[in-house]
């Protein structure tokens, strides 16, 4: 199973509809790669890279604009108790998989600027060059996914292009593990909101402490830590026993949820809760 979103923010009613179909393709593509026998990883991978692709979120192609017109990309995935990220991208649209090779091809957890730069020309990844941000875009933030695969494994993903107008070389919360995506033994997650905000409170890693220490069910470990920023923001989660929630504080988040059987998709308006108890 997967739970994608599309960022939290002030949507235009044209944008979430786009954003909409596509999240619903992101979904049915991270299922048919857990079908394929792929694992989680691959799955939100996969998810997360077809909205960086599609040029309708502020992530990938679609990233906002900072003050000076430029455009960087932060990403960070999880899963197997591994992280690995990137922040101020500027050499390919693609970061979730760029983050996925630090991860794997590395002994780091997180690469910036050059390095990271270095590393994508390295592998041959697309350049960012086909960026197409709207004046919009930007007010709305972070795209990511979480899965379970039929091993019982959680994996978490996440890509933006960071806010609109952000100073050049301002990084969010997105790359940072516990804040913007957080894998756990029980429970996944990941964020989407105001970065600075984020970075203060660790909505992420609070989820998995809620659920996995104390026992809170999972649509209240998410709200509540969702809550908890002091600015708008959006957290989804899997359970390996099978729950799926979603929560945001922003205007609306588009989010989608797939299994086998059934693919979901919800705009959650500020202050509403998604939850589900999915069959594994
Ligand atoms: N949540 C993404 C950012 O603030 O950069």
């Amino acid at each position: 199973m997967i739970i994608a979103h599309g960022g939290a923010g002030r949507w235009e009613h044209y944008e979430l509809k786009e954003a909409v179909k596509v999240l619903r393709r992101a979904v049915e593509i991270g299922v048919n790669e857990l079908l394929k026998g792929g694992s989680a990883l691959d799955a939100v991978v996969e998810a997360v890279t077809l909205m960086e692709a599609s040029g309708a979120f502020n992530a990938g192609r679609g990233a906002c604009k900072d003050s000076s017109g430029g455009v960087s990309l932060d990403a960070g995935v999880m899963w197997m108790e591994r992280a690995g990220a990137v922040a101020h991208v500027k050499a390919t649209w693609n970061a979730v998989k760029l983050a996925r090779a630090v991860m794997e091809d590395t002994h780091h957890v997180l690469l910036v600027g050059d390095g990271a730069d270095s590393l994508a020309k390295s592998r041959g990844m697309p350049p960012l060059e086909h960026c197409q941000s709207t004046s919009s875009r930007g007010v709305v933030d972070t795209v990511g996914a979480v899965a379970l695969d039929s091993q019982g494994r959680l994996a978490s993903a996440v890509s933006t292009g960071g806010i609109r107008g952000k100073m050049p070389g301002r990084v969010g919360d997105s790359p940072i593990p516990g804040a913007g995506f957080w894998v756990a033994k029980r429970v996944a997650s990941c964020s989407t909101g105001v970065g600075e905000a984020i970075m203060m409170t660790h909505p992420c890693r609070m989820t998995s402490m809620l659920y996995e220490a104390f026992g809170v069910d999972l649509p209240i470990a998410v709200k509540a830590s969702c809550e908890a920023v002091k600015a708008p923001c959006g957290v989804i989660a899997l359970s390996i026993e099978g729950g799926a929630a979603a929560y945001t504080t922003a205007d609306y988040m588009p989010i989608s949820v797939a299994t086998e059987e059934v693919v979901e998709v919800q705009v959650l308006e500020k202050k509403c809760s998604y939850s589900k108890r999915l069959a594994k």
